[in-house]
């Protein structure tokens, strides 16, 4: 029986909070930021459950091309095998259980930095010094644990749910609303990781809405942001949107003259994609940035950050120029997202907090308190 109430439990904080209507709908719990409980119910129900954003897919274009990063606490490696084919495994030796690669990079195998157990891109062992004298051991019966990983519209996605639903399937509704962006063609020109000071769900949630854009962003974009051009439709099952209209002063954030795909109103949408849980992706018709969130503890979140062209662009002489003054703004944007993200996380742990009311500009924050609440209170029926 669970005689928690909401006061005590965050998952019932949650719950509460997103039965509310969106025309009175509260900021998340506090709890829901700072629980240690909160955050397991998170890695259990969420990131050891759901699809994963580990990069694009052309930073891993080559056979032994490979990254690592930590999911839900596994140390996990993505490497593109002699087949083409791009697997995820764990990335643990499987003799005394160190952790094998480190960052990204290109190798021909893996090799074990402790005692030097070797295994093949696809996690076979190939072999193991001075191992013959044990009666047990057999090379053959050794395998990296492999896990789910798919490619999709440019994406690297993996998940540790062997029964999670094929990504496209999963987002299907994705592909539908933005196919004519041709989103897997487009060209990472940038990636970086960073850690911040605050909670991945505080990040994810400024990424959510445009709301903060003319304040927080004063100094870069702010100006170029009108809060009348801005639509927050209801968000669906596994992710959640808003646009905003550019206008004609902003060249790469338009269609380029070579690009018949996108008509109207399209060819100067800036669409801002929340991915479920973590994959946070601001597409516009000539270029691309994105963010994918990791919790390191409730109080610090790992962020892949990158970006790049669309391909129309990639042939003018001017977009390369044109993007590197982008990804300068976009890195000051990032350090006033920072500012504004750290200032709440530090906020919301003043036992003085309260949680206020939402905008309606902030219809897509309500949908992933929708989201949060259902993955984590459903996780243990
Ligand atoms: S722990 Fe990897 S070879 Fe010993
Ligand atoms: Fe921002």
């Amino acid at each position: 029986m669970n005689i928690a109430t909401p006061q005590d439990d965050p998952i019932a904080a949650l719950v509460a909070n997103a039965a509310l209507p969106f025309e009175t709908a509260r900021a998340m719990p506090k709890s829901v930021y700072t629980s240690p409980d909160f955050l397991q119910a998170e890695l259990d129900g969420i990131f050891a459950k759901e699809w994963f954003c580990a990069g694009r897919s052309d930073g891993l274009a080559s056979p032994g091309d490979y990254l690592t990063l930590d999911l839900a606490g596994r140390p996990i490696a993505v490497i593109r095998g002699r087949d083409g084919k791009l697997r995820a495994m764990s990335n643990v030796c499987l003799h005394r259980m160190s952790t094998l690669l480190e960052g990204t990079g290109t190798t021909t195998s893996i090799v074990c930095p402790y005692h030097a157990w070797t295994y093949d891109l696809d996690g076979r062992l190939r072999g193991a010094p001075a191992m013959a004298q044990n009666m047990a051991f057999d090379r053959a019966a050794y395998c990296l644990p492999q896990i789910r990983c798919e490619e999709w519209l440019g994406w690297v996605m993996v998940s540790l749910n062997p029964d999670a639903t094929p990504v496209a399937e999963h987002y299907a509704q994705v592909s539908e609303m933005i196919g004519d962006f041709a989103m897997e063609g487009y060209v990472q020109l940038f990636q970086e990781t960073h850690i911040w000071d605050t909670n991945w769900k505080v990040l994810a949630e400024n990424f959510m809405e445009s709301y903060h854009l003319p304040v927080c962003h004063a100094a870069t974009v702010g100006g170029l942001s009108k809060l009348e051009d801005m639509d927050c439709p209801p968000g669906l099952p596994s992710f959640n949107y808003h646009y905003i209209l550019k206008d004609e002063g902003f060249k790469l954030a338009l269609a380029h003259p070579a690009n018949i795909r996108l008509k109207g109103d399209w060819r100067r949408t800036t669409i801002l994609l929340a991915l479920y849980p973590s994959l946070l992706i601001t597409l516009t018709p000539g270029y691309f940035w994105y963010l994918s969130l990791h919790p390191e503890g409730a109080a610090q979140v790992r962020i892949l950050y990158g970006g790049g062209l669309s391909p129309d662009f990639m042939d003018d002489p001017e977009a390369r120029g044109l993007f590197g003054e982008i990804k300068e703004l976009l890195d000051r944007v990032q350090d006033e997202d920072k500012g504004c993200t750290e200032k709440v996380y530090r906020g919301l742990c003043s036992d003085l907090a309260q949680p206020g009311h939402l905008s309606h500009l902030e219809r897509p924050n309500y949908d992933f308190a929708r989201y949060l609440a259902e993955k984590v209170a459903g996780q243990g029926a």
